[in-house]
């Protein structure tokens, strides 16, 4: 069903190459959104903005822990499409299961860099342009282990709560621009991160995929990206006009 929710919207969706950011592109495209596409991995941005309608997505080569890269990526969408309505940040990098004493300082750093501040420079890029038309929606993917930790998993759980109480402050900020931030928190999903969060050879990380994250899902399967996709339309849409600063688990059960 083809309903256009997002028609005449206009979306920068980061991560967009692969997994959920790649699954999100499409639906948003599937319902009338403009999509830019900012990835750090330009060729499969572009091949997935190629799978799109025509004229309705545009990849751009984006770090988003680089705040020149994102300032520019802004500055893209506005001269491409005229407007940012909404800021879907989904890019992110995984942890191996890492004891905190075996953690480097680097580890640390790129971790909190692509899945925390990279929210705090999108959003301050895009603001300006949501401010302006007085309205605006901003989606962050958190994860489920912002609340349920698991162990040698300690950066990517800090990053992941940091994103959610930074999302909280700043719908807050927002609300009187009506710029709505909420986010979403998926659970273990089948995509190329889920195997990256285990050490070892490929047979133990198929074995951890079920051991560790399987079983640990009350509904006893892994998160597609499309059920990603159907939280963040509605997050993106009218639909959800009224919802702000809410944090939804799309998760199986896993948060309980
Ligand atoms: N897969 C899971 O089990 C899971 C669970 C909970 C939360 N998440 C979160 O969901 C989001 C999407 O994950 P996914 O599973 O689709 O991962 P994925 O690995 O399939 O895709 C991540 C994308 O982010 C891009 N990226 C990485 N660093 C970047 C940077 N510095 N600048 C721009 N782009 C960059 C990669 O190129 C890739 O295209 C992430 O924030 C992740 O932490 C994933």
């Amino acid at each position: 069903m083809n309903r256009e929710l997002l028609h005449g919207k206009t979306a920068i969706v980061t991560g967009a190459a692969s997994g959920m950011g790649k699954a999100i592109a499409k639906l948003f495209a599937q319902e009338g959104a403009n999509v830019v596409l900012a990835d750090l991995n330009k060729d499969a941005a572009a091949s997935v903005a190629q799978e799109l309608p025509e004229g309705k997505g545009h990849a751009v080569q984006t770090d988003v822990a680089n705040d020149e890269s994102v300032a520019a990526m802004v500055a893209e969408t506005v001269k491409v499409y005229g407007s940012v309505d909404v800021l879907v940040n989904c890019a992110g990098v995984p942890q191996a299961f890492t004891p905190i004493e075996e953690l480097t300082l680097e580890m640390w750093d790129k971790i909190m860099s692509v899945n925390t501040k990279s929210i705090f420079l999108t959003t301050r890029h895009a603001v300006p342009h949501m401010k302006a038309a007085k309205k605006g929606s901003i989606i962050n993917i958190a994860s489920i282990a912002s609340i349920r930790a698991r162990p040698g998993l300690n950066a990517y759980c800090a990053s992941k709560g940091a994103a959610v109480m930074l999302s909280k402050a700043l719908a807050l900020e927002l609300a009187p621009d009506q710029i709505r931030v909420n986010v979403i928190n998926p659970g273990p999903a089948e995509t190329p991160m889920l195997g990256k969060f285990i050490n070892g050879d490929a047979e133990t990380v198929e074995a951890g995929k079920k051991e560790i994250f399987i079983d640990s899902v009350p509904l006893g399967k892994l998160i597609q990206p499309e059920d990603i996709a159907q939280a963040a339309l509605y997050l993106a849409s009218d639909l959800s006009k009224i919802v702000t600063g809410e944090v939804m688990n799309v998760d199986g059960g896993r948060g309980i």
